[in-house]
């Protein structure tokens, strides 16, 4: 049977993971995968998580399966995290969470459950969007549409191109938006943006699917999660999926939620009960480790405020790495301008150079870089940057 199978693709950015591992240069810059480094170029362990793991050393007693929709403290504290402690919303029974296993986890589980209310359904995915959406959420079986959303050449959202495109979406589709942090562009929604969206999907009657995998490293926790409060006010129905994996550091954890909203609190009972099964015929129930911590920190005010402060020196740092750079590559022979790295948001921006000089930045400085042009901000720091400027002047020369 096996020998039906042929080789598959290597994924754009998992694999330049294991090519730059593999590169045996002292002076190789990793600006593939979307994994914080600090300035040392290493990804840490939180210290708000180290904490919470010596203290859950402690008191944890069993090993046990946790229920299919996860750790419930979890489910509560996550949903006040993207939604704000005082939304209306959380009073009304119109919420369904679980538990998820990382931000894909969650993204599956929504499309899944989609499937299960509308067996043709369709999701609306904005050009360019994170490499494995198309696969991930087309795999499950939805169909896919596409809307522009960023313009290469200009180096901007597309917003009348992507309005008049949202406004031909049928209702009963969905449209899948990024929270923040947009991936690969950079190039956040505007709260006005925002606004615009959430009147097209009342008016045409289609559902927004929110992925959320960066709060908190964007503008900061409570404005990156703009677009997710304006439309859980607003629509009858909402999917959320987030991730812990960048905010908490917890990527090998595989933590993240998926909330559904839905019209009334009796359709919300039986959202959950169908995304019960869907996690059942998936995976059972999702891992413990990173919930148990996440729901914790959340809980407790000390750690919660170590965790903010962790969270925020993050996002300074790439906030500084941006503009650090962009003043270190502007003087280049190519005339090119970089500013938009400065006016974006998150780990990523294009550096929107061709693909030969991206090819020569890897052979010849051995600098790795997603095929799209899209960079880790987090992986410049203040050892690497000079070295890095330098070599992208010296292609574009
Ligand atoms: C990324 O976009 O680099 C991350 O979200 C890691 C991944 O799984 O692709």
């Amino acid at each position: 049977m096996f020998e039906n199978l042929k080789p598959t693709q290597t994924d754009p950015i998992l694999g330049l993971m294991s090519a730059f591992r593999n590169d045996p240069r002292k002076e190789k810059i990793d600006l593939g995968v979307g994994v914080y480094m600090d300035d040392s170029g290493h990804t840490p362990v939180m210290k708000a998580v180290k904490a919470a793991e010596a203290r859950l050393f402690d008191v944890e007693g069993t090993k046990s399966y946790q229920a299919i929709p996860g750790d419930a403290l979890f489910n509560e504290r996550m949903v006040r995290l993207l939604l704000g402690d005082g939304h209306e919303i959380l009073t009304t029974g119109r919420l369904s969470t679980l538990q998820a296993p990382g931000g894909s986890g969650a993204l599956r589980v929504g499309a899944e459950l989609i499937l299960r209310a509308k067996t043709d359904a369709t999701i609306w995915i904005g050009t360019p969007s994170w490499p494995n959406h198309v696969p991930l959420l087309g795999g499950a079986g939805l169909s896919i549409r596409q809307y522009p959303y960023y313009d290469t050449n200009l180096r901007e959202i597309c917003v009348d191109a992507m309005m008049e495109t949202l406004k031909l979406v049928p209702r009963g589709d969905v449209v899948l938006l990024h929270g923040c942090c947009h991936n690969p562009s950079g190039a956040d929604l505007d709260p006005s943006h925002w606004d615009e969206i959430t009147e097209l999907a009342l008016s045409r009657g289609f559902i927004p699917f929110i992925d959320i995998a960066y709060q908190g490293l964007g503008k900061g926790l409570e404005d990156d999660a703009y677009g997710i409060r304006t439309m859980a006010s607003a629509l009858p129905e909402l999917i959320i999926a987030s991730s812990c994996s960048k905010n908490f550091g917890l990527y090998r954890e595989r933590t993240g939620s998926v909330t559904f909203i839905s019209g009334s609190s009796s359709q919300a009972d039986i959202v959950l009960s169908q995304a019960k099964a869907v996690a059942r015929q998936m995976y059972s129930m999702p891992p413990a480790h990173g919930a148990l911590l996440v729901g914790m920190i959340l809980d407790n005010e000390e750690l919660r405020r170590q965790w903010q402060s962790e969270l925020e020196e993050v996002r300074c740092r790439i906030l500084s790495m941006r503009s650090i750079l962009v003043d270190q590559i502007k003087n280049n022979n190519a005339g090119i301008n970089f500013e938009h790295i400065k006016r974006q948001s998150g780990m990523f921006s294009f550096l929107g150079i061709s693909d030969q000089q991206l090819e020569r930045l890897r052979k010849d400085f051995g600098i790795y870089i997603v095929s799209s042009t899209r960079i880790n901000l987090a992986g410049i720091n203040s050892t690497n940057i000079g070295y890095l400027a330098e070599a992208i002047k010296t292609v574009l020369h």
